[in-house]
């Protein structure tokens, strides 16, 4: 998704700002642009092109100095990747100049009234008529020029505004897309993501939806978009700059994957309580008489957190015995769902600002329902949407591809409902195991982990394959899902997750040597019913690839995880699938750290 980052203060600012774009890459471009000026400058300067940072940096001129700019990266939604559709966009007398993460939904209407008073357009972008809309105004301050631009605009909007007439400021606003600032000794940042901020700062201040700020040097003030002034309070980003880095592996993905035993470690860590055979989960912000009122739960998210949070239902009726059910967040919002005050609703994002998830959280909170968060982000625009939750503490993923944060999330999911069966039936007993099944997953990990070779010596010869069916039961399922999920993300060959109980009812027709088939067998009560899965495919000449405790018999070849209780098994199992994942991607020379058409966090519709 498209990136802001921003700067004022007195440092050479085009290298610094080309610096936060590179930390921005990760979330998936196009285009990128940047425009500079300084208090003594006569106007502004500006440089775009389409393609990478790399590509910007080489068409900046030699005299590109300045000390206040902007800068952005595109991901085309209005008007294809082209130089002129890379923001920022500025007006035809050069004086204002917009960079904007979001979509406004009233654009084509603005740009008819616009055109039809003269304006000409330069680009075939909504945010251009942002920047119109403030060069139109007349008002004394730049702020205010922004404030009425605004009332215009329906939709929603991260932007940063500079003005050659106002060069001692830089205006943003927030509505529905992130925008952070980040303090520094007389200097100030701007992004759309801390990503861009932490090598310099780690004091930062998130801007709510509706409000704006002015950044100067040595100040910075937060209002309304109706003028009223907020109190900002500054936080402390827990991530280092370094955790950003590749850290020795060649691809984010990879460090990624192999950050997880840490990283599971980390979501536990200060949690446990031996003494009750439960957890604490100190931001839940729900009491135990609250709890136990629960009558359902329903879990959103999307993609590969909807699917974490599909085991994270299972675990819920199984240790809590709460009807439990998961649901794209993004269907949620559109269906006009009965809101129920005995259910408990759960987001999940590791970004915390997925755009469909927020809205369906926006939506149950208008409709008086509780929500919690589980969610990576701290200080996100989920977290502090949500009435308390639990953050999954995974650190910052860079991968576009989601790995570390679904091990987490699920983890975080094990801990949720291992609370709530505790304050409810579950026994001491129980709780004992989980706890114990709960500290042997870092060490489990690592023992994937050493697996690499073999995982990798089995992906290559899965390359071949045009399209794989993934299958698996009850637990299993939501693993195939999320194991499908990511081999067409990486690797971009076509994978289809079903429940294996399903094979009869349809898929059976596919299956032929030339479309393999992976299958999650765990070791529970549903064993011999996978088997029986694993024969019908053998019996069709299907070639299998089995995810299990134990050597499966009828499988080409036999993935074996340890062996963890039956309800955090779904943890494990899709480990090795990451792996399988990647290194089938890695052989077919994918760009794993950016697949096509996708982005980090998705913060627009
Ligand atoms: C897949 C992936 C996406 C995200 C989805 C939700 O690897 O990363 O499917 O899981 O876009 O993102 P978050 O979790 O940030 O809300």
């Amino acid at each position: 998704m498209c990136g802001i980052v921003g700067y004022i203060g007195k440092r050479d600012v085009a290298p610094l700002l080309l610096e936060g774009l590179q930390r921005l890459e990760y979330r998936g471009y196009d285009s990128a642009g940047v425009v500079i000026t300084s208090p003594k400058a006569a106007g502004l300067k500006m440089v775009k092109a389409k393609g990478r940072v790399r590509e910007l940096e080489a068409r900046v001129p030699k005299r590109f100095t300045g000390t206040t700019g902007i800068a952005h990266t595109r991901w085309a939604t209005h008007g294809a990747p082209s130089d002129e559709n890379a923001h920022p966009h500025m007006s035809g007398d050069e004086k204002v100049a917009v960079v904007h993460n979001g979509i406004i939904d009233n654009a084509t209407e603005l740009r008819a009234k616009l055109e039809a008073d003269g304006t000409v357009f330069l680009s075939e972008t909504d945010t251009e008529v942002l920047v119109h809309l403030i060069a139109r105004s007349e008002a004394d301050t730049l702020e205010e020029r922004v404030r009425q631009a605004l009332k215009h605009v329906e939709g929603t909007y991260g932007i940063a505004v500079l003005h050659a007439d106002f060069n001692d400021r830089i205006v943003v606003a927030r509505n529905g897309s992130p925008v952070v600032l980040g303090i520094g000794e007389k200097e100030m940042f701007v992004a759309s993501d801390v990503a861009a901020l932490v090598a310099h700062t780690r004091q930062v201040v998130t801007l709510d939806d509706g409000e704006m700020a002015t950044i100067k040097a040595d100040d910075f003030r937060t209002y309304t978009t109706e003028g009223s002034t907020t109190t900002a309070t500054p936080t402390t980003v827990e991530w280092e700059a370094e955790s950003y880095d590749m850290g020795g592996h060649d691809t984010y993905m990879h460090k990624e994957i192999s950050e997880q035993p840490e990283a599971v470690d980390r979501v536990l860590r200060g949690r446990i309580d031996d003494r009750f055979s439960t957890v604490h989960l100190g931001g839940l912000n729900l009491d135990a008489r609250e709890a136990r009122g629960i009558r359902r739960v329903k879990i959103l998210g999307c993609g590969t957190s909807y699917h974490a949070g599909q085991i994270g239902a299972q675990m819920i009726e199984e240790l809590a015995r709460i009807p439990a059910d998961a649901e794209p967040a993004s269907e949620f919002r559109y269906r006009d769902p009965v809101v129920d005050p005995d259910t408990l609703y759960v987001a999940v994002s590791q970004s915390g600002e997925t755009y469909d998830v927020l809205a369906a959280v926006q939506e149950l909170k208008r409709k008086g329902a509780r929500v919690l968060g589980v969610v990576n982000v701290v200080g996100s625009a989920i977290a502090r949407e949500t009435d308390g939750g639990v953050y999954v503490h995974a650190g910052p993923e860079v991968c576009v591809v989601s790995t570390k944060c679904f091990t987490n999330t699920v983890v975080a999911f094990g801990l949720l409902a291992l609370h709530l069966g505790r304050i409810r039936d579950l026994s001491v007993a129980d709780g004992k195991r989980i706890i114990e099944g709960l500290r042997k997953l870092p060490a489990q990990i690592t023992e994937i982990l050493k697996t690499e070779d073999e995982i990798k010596a089995l992906a290559e010869q899965y390359t071949d394959a045009k399209s794989m069916l993934f299958i698996g039961r009850v637990r299993g399922y939501p693993v195939a899902r999320e194991a499908s999920l990511k081999l067409k993300e990486v690797s971009y060959i076509h994978a289809e997750a079903y429940p294996a109980s399903e094979l009869k009812h349809g898929p059976l027709a596919l299956i032929e040597p030339a479309m393999p088939t992976v299958a999650i067998v765990p070791d529970d009560d549903l064993l011999e019913k996978n088997r029986a899965a694993l024969e019908e495919i053998k019996a069709r000449s299907g070639k299998i690839l089995a995810v299990a405790h134990q050597i499966q018999e009828k499988a080409d070849h036999t993935i074996v995880v340890p062996k963890n209780e039956d309800e955090l098994d779904p943890i494990l199992m899709g480990i090795p699938l990451q792996l399988f994942a990647y290194h089938t991607a890695l052989a077919l020379g994918r760009d794993i750290d950016k697949p096509r058409n996708l982005a980090k966090s998705v913060t627009v519709e």
